[in-house]
């Protein structure tokens, strides 16, 4: 399965990079009458089940984003509960993720995580280096203007200007651009996530709130991207 999805996908109209934007936790918890932190737990659940089914269709690329540079903004309290559970799922579901031949990485900046925070983003991305299935890029202390204005000192270094060189600067090099960009929660705007590289991405958004997405709403955002036409400003 794994090795179908090499270079293309393993399904014909199936997207080789799927992007989400995964919001309305705090909702889904409100709604509940539950602390914050539960739905933020609900949402490591739903994220946990949308990477196997990315990786039972065969798609290339799953990058989710999980912590925003404006997501600091929030109580001292949510921010712990967020890295907390970040912690306890990549410990807990790494073998898991290993066994699926999932390669994991982390779009972001690391400088202001803790040492444990680290040491478990560094050991997952070890041990499932050599995967060769769905790459899992995990957006924290992610914000696209933030990676834009690193890659333009990277590349006024290196010199080239071109397209290509400036993407190889960003935290997504050697990435293919998202094809289908997913924003469940009912907004519908980017909130600074991957300017660049959404270009000419198709755009499907959900009134789900994220800890209720699920394979079956994965399922209809295919469906949708299914039909899409893409011209890519040509006819
Ligand atoms: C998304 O859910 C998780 C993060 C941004 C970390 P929210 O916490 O933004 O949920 P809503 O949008 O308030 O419902
Ligand atoms: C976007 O959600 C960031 C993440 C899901 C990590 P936000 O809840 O932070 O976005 P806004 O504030 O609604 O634009
Ligand atoms: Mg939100």
């Amino acid at each position: 399965m794994a090795a179908a999805s090499v270079g293309g996908g393993g399904r014909e109209g199936l997207p080789e990079h799927i992007a989400i934007i995964m919001d309305g936790n705090g909702r889904w918890a409100e709604r509940r009458g539950l602390p914050k932190y539960k739905g933020h737990e609900a949402g490591m659940d739903a994220m946990i089940k949308v990477v196997r089914h990315a990786s039972d269709l065969g798609v290339g690329h799953l990058t989710v984003y999980a912590f925003s540079t404006e997501n600091w903004k929030r109580s001292e309290d949510e921010v712990k509960g967020i890295f907390q559970l970040l912690l306890i799922y990549v410990s807990r579901e790494l073998e898991e993720l290993h066994r699926n031949n999932v390669k994991v990485d982390v779009f972001g900046d690391w400088e202001p995580f803790s040492k444990p925070v680290r040491d478990a983003l560094n050991k997952t991305i070890k041990r499932t280096e050599g995967n060769t299935g769905l790459r899992f890029h995990i957006c924290l202390n992610y914000g696209s203007r933030a990676e834009i204005l690193r890659a333009a000192e990277k590349m006024a270094s290196a010199g080239a200007y071109t397209e290509e060189g400036f993407s190889a600067c960003l935290y997504s090099a050697g990435v293919p651009d998202p094809d289908l960009l997913i924003r469940p929660g009912g907004e519908k705007r980017i909130s600074n996530f991957l300017l660049w590289q959404a270009a000419y991405s198709e755009l499907v958004f959900s009134d789900a709130l994220w800890p209720d997405y699920g394979p079956a709403e994965l399922d209809e955002a295919l469906a949708e991207y299914a039909v899409r036409k893409r011209r890519f400003g040509g006819r």
